[in-house]
């Protein structure tokens, strides 16, 4: 019988609560209608969205980058900064809609206090460079005394920011990204800003733009290039990865296998570079853009009209779907020793777990559920799983691997474990053995369902939640659990 084997002496690393991150851009209906719309019955005195600001603490999110993605990379701050009615209506190149600028960098500070999470700020390096980066920085994080932070403080916000985490610039290495560079031109202009930046303010964290996938001509070179450059000038390099289901449901429910791929080379890669440099400096990963996208739906932003604020990639995700976050958040957690900020990408309505309705209900998505219970249960020490006489699975992008895919925490002041593994067998349920000595069943709780493709919805918006799962026992000190096909679960023992 498969048996999963943990043990609190085999430590992978500390947990960064920034692991459970996630993105708010200004595209489709994620700002307007999304987090932010005045005259919402739920609008509290800023035009934030209650009911989402809500459902967002339930979540855990912890941090969230803001205000692109692409967006980002033809955005001008200063436009959404001071009096509403001065601000402009501008043409946004990455997604051809028109942006009111009703909602800017005070309002997402604000909106960020008030959700209970910290802001991870991009800066434009497509249309603009080192000049505007420093202002905008200026603007946040000095005190009173120089234009840009009295800037501020006309603007009504006295003290400074302290906004620590930036991400300079993204997806520089994409051909539709505004400004889209070589590794060369974008090295140079990342060491540049970044020796800029920190010269306004030395506590920060940066972030090099890594790859946009790990299918890109230039992964493992780009990064190498950027590195070189900026190696003792930046903390993290970024990594970016969407899953949908292509050929076969067996390789997209293994989808996990290639963000740990991606995340393996990439460390590999910036090891790499801190051996050349003969370093004694780690660079740590920020993956901060991932999800379930079904992007061949996607028309490219050519095919989109030039229009106001509308619904973009407000994609409706399945059991299947929400099986595969679980996975990729347990591939994040398997690295927790290098990979220190990561973001669901997006919150709200955009490839978002939280859907709204213009002027209407707010609900949780699939992937709401493996997302809310890892924030919530994940404990403050990643620990290695073993898995032995486990079975495996035939995949067309990935060839055969392990059906079961784990990892898990442990809290050394409560002695609690939590294990997180997915089934990822299509056909097979799996009993699972767990050697747990002296602890017992705290909780099962499993994320799973006859219809694969079952959904949420505004009317039945519960239609997809976790379940408990009644026949796990513990007995002689082993837990004994069945774990359906295609399956996600929480599994947490306790003193
Ligand atoms: O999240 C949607 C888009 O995907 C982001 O704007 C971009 O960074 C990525 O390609």
């Amino acid at each position: 019988m498969p048996r999963l084997v943990v043990d609190p002496a085999f430590v992978v690393g500390a947990v960064d609560r920034r692991l459970f991150g996630s993105f708010v851009e200004h595209m489709g209906r994620c700002v307007y209608t999304g987090i932010y719309e005045p005259g919402h019955p739920a609008a509290d005195p800023d035009g934030f969205r209650s009911d989402v600001l809500e459902l967002v603490r339930e979540l855990g999110v912890t941090a969230v980058r803001y205000p692109g993605g692409n967006f980002v990379s033809n955005y001008d701050w200063e436009d959404g900064v001071g009096p509403k009615d001065q601000r402009p209506r501008k043409l946004d190149l990455a997604w051809r809609a028109i942006e009111p600028n009703q909602f800017g960098t005070d309002e997402f500070v604000a909106w960020a206090g008030k959700a209970g999470v910290e802001p991870v700020w991009a800066v434009n390096l497509g249309t603009r460079g080192i000049k505007e980066a420093v202002e905008l920085l200026s603007y946040t994080n000095l005190p009173a005394g120089t234009e840009l932070p009295d800037r501020r403080v006309a603007n009504g916000h006295e003290a400074p920011y302290g906004i620590k985490v930036w991400c300079l610039g993204n997806e520089m290495d994409g051909p539709w990204q505004i400004g889209h560079k070589t590794a060369e031109e974008y090295a140079r202009l990342a060491e540049e800003t970044a020796n800029a930046m920190r010269r306004v303010d030395l506590d920060l964290e940066l972030v090099a733009c890594g790859s946009s996938n790990s299918g890109m001509a230039t992964f493992g070179e780009w990064e190498r290039v950027v590195l070189e450059r900026t190696y003792e000038l930046v903390d993290h390099i970024s990594l970016h990865a969407y899953y949908e289901p292509r050929d076969d449901s067996a390789s997209f429910l293994a989808a996990a296998e290639d963000m740990e791929r991606m995340i393996s080379s990439v460390i590999a890669t910036a090891d790499h570079v801190k051996a050349l440099k003969r370093s004694s400096k780690e660079i740590t990963l920020s993956f901060d853009e991932w999800n379930v996208w079904r992007q061949s739906d996607f028309p490219g932003e050519l095919g989109l009209g030039i229009r106001e604020v509308s619904p973009l990639i407000e994609d409706t995700y399945t059991v299947d779907d929400a099986v595969v976050v679980g996975s990729l958040l347990i591939t994040l957690l398997r690295h927790a020793d290098r990979v220190k900020i990561a973001c669901l990408a997006q919150l709200v309505n955009v490839i978002g777990p939280i859907r709204t309705e213009p002027g209407g209900r707010a609900w949780r998505q699939t992937i709401f559920h493996p997302f809310a219970l890892t924030a919530k249960y994940a404990g403050p020490t990643v620990l290695q799983t073993a898995i032995s006489d486990g079975p495996e699975i035939d995949t067309a992008s990935f060839g055969r691997v392990p059906a079961l895919w784990s990892t898990a925490t442990y809290d050394e002041k409560t002695g609690e474990i939590a294990i997180f593994v997915v089934n990822r067998s299509e056909t097979d349920k799996i009993d699972l053995q767990i050697p747990v000595g002296g602890l017992r069943l705290a909780r099962h709780l499993a994320l799973y369902d006859d219809d694969r493709a079952a959904v949420n919805t505004a009317d039945d918006p519960d239609r997809v939640v976790p379940r408990v799962i009644e026949g796990t026992e513990i007995v002689d000190g082993v837990c004994t659990a069945t774990l359906p096909p295609a399956s996600w679960h929480l599994i947490q023992l306790t003193v």
